[in-house]
């Protein structure tokens, strides 16, 4: 049996705020080919929280990730129906909703948005600077000075400046495991994305590196949207707001982490977490 400590009761000044949904999600169905992966779905995904995806492996935790930044656009015979939504709020114009699944939609805008970092670590072969500035030099236009600024304050917020501050020009693929992963969220943050989505994020990492990221994750949370699938219940429990709960290709319960943990409605939640299946 798995037991699970809830320690993130300390959830700080902003997650003491109602919730605001930035991603709604509503009757949402998604297929590869024949084969509907996604039956359903209903879920709202909570602005400046850490929501966590949890459910056994091949329940579709990835696939909707994916299609939160249209990732499964490259993929042939992948298709969606439903609500998919980021809400626009009235303070930040235009304050209008955007269709995710819009074939019209701007995806490389979308993905500036909403950014992605990959269970295995993936820094380009190039060096640390050329990593962080690739997404900025693509999308901005900026001063050598401002790079420079722009590299660091990224590397800083991903928690990994301290490490690579004296090497920034040798090779990203030098570092660490767990580096390299810090790396890529500051690839991911340097183009300021709203939403960062997470997939196993430290499932290749060891121990220390994996409490690393999510020590950045908890920190991070306070100015941007994390989404963060995981296999592993202690990780989902310490470092997530909100949990969802999925079960081939369905969605069983989603709410309040530590709800979710000691108090789910459903049986097949309390098997999950308790460690009965996966
Ligand atoms: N590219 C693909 N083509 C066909 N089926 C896929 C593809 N990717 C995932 N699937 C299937 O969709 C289901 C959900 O997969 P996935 O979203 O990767 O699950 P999870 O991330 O929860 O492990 C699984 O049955 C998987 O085999
Ligand atoms: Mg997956």
């Amino acid at each position: 049996m798995v037991t699970v400590s809830t320690a993130n009761t300390d959830n700080g000044e902003q997650n003491a705020q109602p919730d605001r949904t930035l991603i709604q999600i509503d009757d949402f169905n998604a297929w590869y080919g024949d084969f509907q992966a996604l039956h359903g779905l209903s879920l709202q995904i909570p602005r400046y929280k850490v929501t966590a995806f949890i459910g056994p492996s091949g329940c579709g935790k990835s696939t909707l990730l994916k299609w939160i930044n249209r990732m499964n656009d490259i993929i042939p015979g992948a298709h969606a129906k439903g609500e998919l939504k980021i809400c626009g709020e009235a303070e930040t114009p235009p304050g209008r909703d955007t269709n995710i699944l819009d074939p019209a939609l701007d995806v490389v805008r979308l993905r500036r948005k909403i950014g992605i970092v990959f269970q295995k670590p993936n820094p380009f072969p190039k060096s640390i600077y050329d990593n962080v500035a690739f997404g900025p030099r693509l999308h901005m236009k900026t001063t050598k000075a401002e790079l420079d600024e722009l590299v660091e304050w990224s590397l800083r917020k991903a928690a990994v400046w301290e490490e690579v501050k004296d090497r920034l020009h040798g090779p990203a693929l030098g570092l660490s495991g767990g580096q390299q992963q810090r790396l890529c969220i500051a690839r991911a943050i340097a183009v300021g994305p709203e939403v960062l989505l997470m997939d196993e994020p430290c499932s290749a990492l060891d121990p220390a590196s994996t409490l690393a990221i999510e020590d950045l994750i908890f920190e991070l949370r306070s100015q941007y949207t994390i989404v963060i699938v995981t296999h592993n219940m202690q990780q989902a429990s310490r470092c997530s707001d909100k949990t969802a709960f999925f079960f081939e290709g369905r969605l069983i319960e989603s709410g309040d982490t530590e709800r979710i943990f000691t108090k789910p409605e459903q049986k097949q939640t309390d098997d999950y977490v308790r460690g009965k299946f996966g």
